[in-house]
């Protein structure tokens, strides 16, 4: 069994399989702490209620071994996770062969990162590993439901999507291409076949920027669909979102536990979430005295400001077009606005959502293809999902990391993937 499952067998004897995380005696008796798979607990080693041996044992038990054990379980309230282990029987199963490197205090997140391979084994971070896959799970769940169909994109690409100035160049045959940015050009070309479609996978982005927010490879949903406008667009992110809270606060409260995450905020969340345009939400920053002038994009400070005024992530959508991507539909009441949307966190944790209605008109779409410096040759593949059998459609992505990273409540979002990578880390 695993220690997740103790509050089952409070006054029962269980077995367990655990790593020793920890480890304080005094005297007559022992405090050890253990993982598993689900959780940590501490074990209490009394010398009168288990064999002289094992008692000695205890004594010389190091950080990571393997310890299978016999004990009772115990509510204990002034326990983390409220749980407690009393030892009746124990063995050694693993021994490590040399001091564990990271020790118990705490440690820089540089060094930490070095270990990543074994730092991941921290309750804290197995944690979030938990919650991610949840919430990649909680995704795919919900697109699914809603007849959505999922089409892997490609990796290596011959052009650029978001912008050249983040592209990862590769030495492919001797021909100069791309790790994608995106699926969604592709995805545009599968709606066409499947109406409703999704991709699911790593993209890539040269970011420059050191920031918290960033990664040089993240994961990102990329759901695309017919006749989309931007309220349907956004509705369906905001019911992503909705459902992946929930999905979490109903599966992983022992984990939000572990991570101290104030959970009161994440209950907090609830559709509809409130909706602003770009301009409104200029209004809203320079009634907090923050001058921004119309025409930049938000950055990370500006982001912070705006959610800090609601408990849900707040829909902005028309956006000046000059800031964003070639491919965005002009609004139809202005030209110089998109008819696009970003979704921005709680808690200052910023843009976990990008997406809108794609143009539909080749002469715009040529247009804004030179006007980006790209070569018109590379998008004629695009430019015929126009020409033959073209529909209204849109859709949007949403990044796992920086989801995630707000889910649980942590300051950056290199751990909220086992083996980040930015731009001064390849290793481990
Ligand atoms: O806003 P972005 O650049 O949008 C696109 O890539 C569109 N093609 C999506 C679409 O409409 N199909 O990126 C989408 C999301 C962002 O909101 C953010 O959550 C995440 O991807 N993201 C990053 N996450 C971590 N590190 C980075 N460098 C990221 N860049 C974007
Ligand atoms: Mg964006």
């Amino acid at each position: 069994m695993r220690i997740s499952e103790l509050k089952d067998f409070v006054d029962q004897q269980v077995e367990i399989t655990g790593w020793v995380i920890g480890k304080r005696s005094s005297g007559k008796i022992h405090f050890i702490l253990i993982r598993d798979s689900s959780a940590f607990c501490q074990v209490v080693v009394a010398e009168k209620e288990v064999h002289p041996e094992v008692f000695e044992q205890c004594k010389h038990l190091n950080i990571e071994t393997v310890i299978k054990i016999k004990a009772l379980a115990v509510e204990e309230p002034r326990a983390k996770l409220g749980y407690e282990l009393h030892l009746k029987d124990m063995e050694v199963l693993s021994t490590p062969v040399d001091e564990y490197p990271i020790p118990r205090k705490p440690s820089g997140p540089d060094f930490l990162l070095n270990y990543r391979h074994l730092w991941i084994r921290s309750p804290r971070q197995s944690a979030i590993m938990r919650i991610r896959s949840k919430v990649i799970s909680a995704i795919r769940n919900y697109l699914d439901q809603q007849g959505f169909y999922c089409v892997d994109t490609p990796i290596f690409t011959a052009s650029s999507c978001e912008g050249t100035t983040t592209l990862f160049k590769v030495d492919y045959f001797n021909q100069d291409v791309f790790l994608a940015q995106t699926g969604q050009l592709y995805n545009e070309a599968t709606a066409l076949c499947l109406d409703k479609v999704y991709c699911f996978g790593p993209s890539f982005r040269a970011e420059k920027s050191k920031t918290r927010r960033h990664l040089t490879e993240f994961w990102q949903v990329e759901p695309e669909f017919l006749f989309a406008r931007l309220e349907d667009i956004i509705n369906l992110a905001e019911g992503m979102i909705v459902r992946i809270v929930e999905e979490i606060l109903t599966h992983h409260q022992i984990d939000l536990k572990i991570l101290d995450r104030d959970i009161s905020k994440l209950e907090q969340v609830k559709a509809p979430f409130p909706r602003m345009t770009y301009d409104q939400a200029l209004q809203l920053l320079q009634e907090k005295n923050i001058s921004a002038e119309w025409g930049k994009d938000f950055g990370a400070p500006e982001e912070t400001k705006i959610s800090e005024s609601f408990n849900s992530p707040v829909c902005i959508h028309r956006y000046p077009s000059a800031i964003k991507a070639f491919y965005m539909k002009q609004a139809p009441e202005d030209n110089r606005l998109a008819l696009g949307v970003d979704i921005l966190a709680p808690e200052g944790y910023g843009e976990i959502v990008g997406g809108g209605v794609r143009e539909e008109d080749i002469a715009i779409l040529e247009q804004r293809i030179d006007q980006h410096q790209l070569n018109r040759d590379d998008y004629q593949w695009y430019l015929d999902l126009r020409r033959y059998g073209s529909v209204p459609h849109g859709g949007f992505g949403l990044g796992i990391e920086r989801t995630v990273a707000w889910i649980c409540g942590i300051h950056h979002i290199r751990e909220t993937i086992a083996f980040p990578r930015t731009i001064d880390r390849i290793k481990p």
